[in-house]
C-alpha cells in the first residue's frame, strides 16, 4: 500500500516529530542520500506556484530523481479527461504524484485510482507541505514547541486547517481570529481537538495576538476566490497584522508568512520586513521539509 500525505494528520505523532528532526538534519547538511535514484515524481499543478514547485523540483533533483511538471493547459486534464482515467495512466510512468488543485476530493481520486504515492501541494482545504516546513522554522528557533502560544489572524483557509491539525501533532497552543462567516471548517476543528489539539476560536484578532509568541497570516482571497476580493477586504477590516496588533504579542514574537503576500491587507509593510527573516526561512524550509516528507512517503515502499 503506498503512503500518501494528503493532510499533516496523515502522518502519525511519532513519525511527525522524526519527520521534524529529519528536515532539521538535511538542512543542517549532516544527511546525504540517493533516495529517488532512478525515480520519477510527476507534479501536476491546477493552479499557479512559484516556490511550491520549484522547491519540489529541486528537493527531487537533490534526492537523485527527476520530475515531469503537468498543467491543465498542456495536458488532457484540461479537456475533461477523467482524472481516475489520468491516475490510471501517470501510475504507470511514475512513482509518486505531487499535486496541486482545487477540492481535497481530487486528492481522493487519485489515491483511489492510482497505485503510487499522492502529496498535496495545496488544495482548497489544506496545505499540508507548507504549514510542516513553518513548524520546522518555529522549531529552529524555539525547539520546545508544546510551550508555544502560536495566533492565526485572517481567513480559516487551507492554511488555517494545516496550522490546526499541525497544532494536534506537534502540541503548541493555537488561537484563530476570523471574521465572523470565514472561520475554519468545524470538523477539521473537532477531529483536531479529539486529538489534543489546544485551540481557540474567536473573531477579536486583540486575541489571537495577546501573548503570541508567533503571529501568522495568509491572503484574505485564496486562488480560486479571486472574485470575492473586495468583499473579503470589507469582511477583514481590522485583521492587518500590523504594528497596532503586534503590541500586544511578547516581546520578541516573530510574524510568519507562507507568501506570496499582500502587503497593505493582511500584513503591513513594516510588520512584513521587521519579520523577513523568518518569512523567507519559511521559503527555505520548504525545500528541506519536502525532502523529508517525500522520504517518509517512500520509506513504506
Ligand atoms: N506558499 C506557497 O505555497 O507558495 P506558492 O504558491 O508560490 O507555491
Ligand atoms: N491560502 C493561499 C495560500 C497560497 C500559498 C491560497 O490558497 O491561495
Amino acid at each position: 500500500m503506498p503512503r500518501h500525505f494528503l493532510n499533516i494528520l496523515d502522518i502519525p505523532k511519532a513519525d511527525a516529530a522524526r519527520v521534524l528532526a529529519r528536515a532539521k538534519a538535511m538542512k543542517d547538511g549532516g544527511v546525504r542520500t540517493r533516495l529517488l535514484d532512478g525515480k520519477t515524481v510527476i507534479l501536476i499543478f491546477e493552479k499557479a506556484s512559484t516556490r511550491t514547485r520549484v522547491s519540489f523540483e529541486v528537493a527531487v533533483r537533490h534526492l537523485g530523481g527527476s520530475t515531469v511538471f503537468l498543467t491543465p493547459h498542456e495536458s488532457q486534464l484540461g479537456r475533461n479527461e477523467p482524472l481516475k482515467d489520468t491516475a490510471r495512466v501517470l501510475s504507470r510512468y511514475a512513482d509518486a504524484l505531487v499535486v496541486r488543485t482545487f477540492g481535497q476530493e481530487k486528492l481522493d481520486t487519485l489515491v483511489r485510482w492510482g497505485t503510487i504515492p499522492v502529496v498535496n501541494a495545496l488544495t482548497d482545504e489544506h496545505h499540508p507541505c507548507q504549514v510542516m516546513s513553518d513548524v520546522l522554522t518555529m522549531f529552529e528557533r524555539t525547539p520546545d514547541l508544546g510551550a508555544l502560544k502560536v495566533g492565526w489572524v485572517g481567513d480559516g483557509n487551507n492554511m488555517a486547517h494545516s496550522w490546526i491539525e499541525a497544532a494536534a501533532q506537534f502540541g503548541f497552543a493555537l488561537t484563530l481570529a476570523c471574521p465572523s462567516a470565514y472561520g475554519p471548517d468545524l470538523e477539521v476543528v473537532a477531529r483536531a481537538t479529539a486529538l489534543g489539539a489546544r485551540l481557540t476560536l474567536t473573531e477579536d484578532p486583540a486575541e489571537a495576538a495577546r501573548d503570541a509568541d508567533y503571529l501568522n497570516t495568509d491572503v484574505w482571497a485564496s486562488m480560486g476566490q479571486e472574485a470575492e476580493q473586495l468583499r473579503r477586504e470589507a469582511a477583514f477590516e481590522g485583521f492587518q497584522l500590523n504594528g497596532t496588533l503586534m503590541a500586544l504579542a511578547k516581546p520578541g514574537c516573530k510574524v510568519m508568512h507562507c507568501l506570496p503576500a499582500h502587503r497593505g491587507e493582511e500584513i503591513s509593510e513594516a510588520v512584513f520586513e521587521a519579520n523577513a527573516d523568518t518569512i523567507f526561512d519559511e521559503a527555505e524550509n520548504r525545500l528541506h521539509m519536502q525532502k523529508a516528507i517525500l522520504e517518509w512517503v517512500f520509506e513504506a515502499l
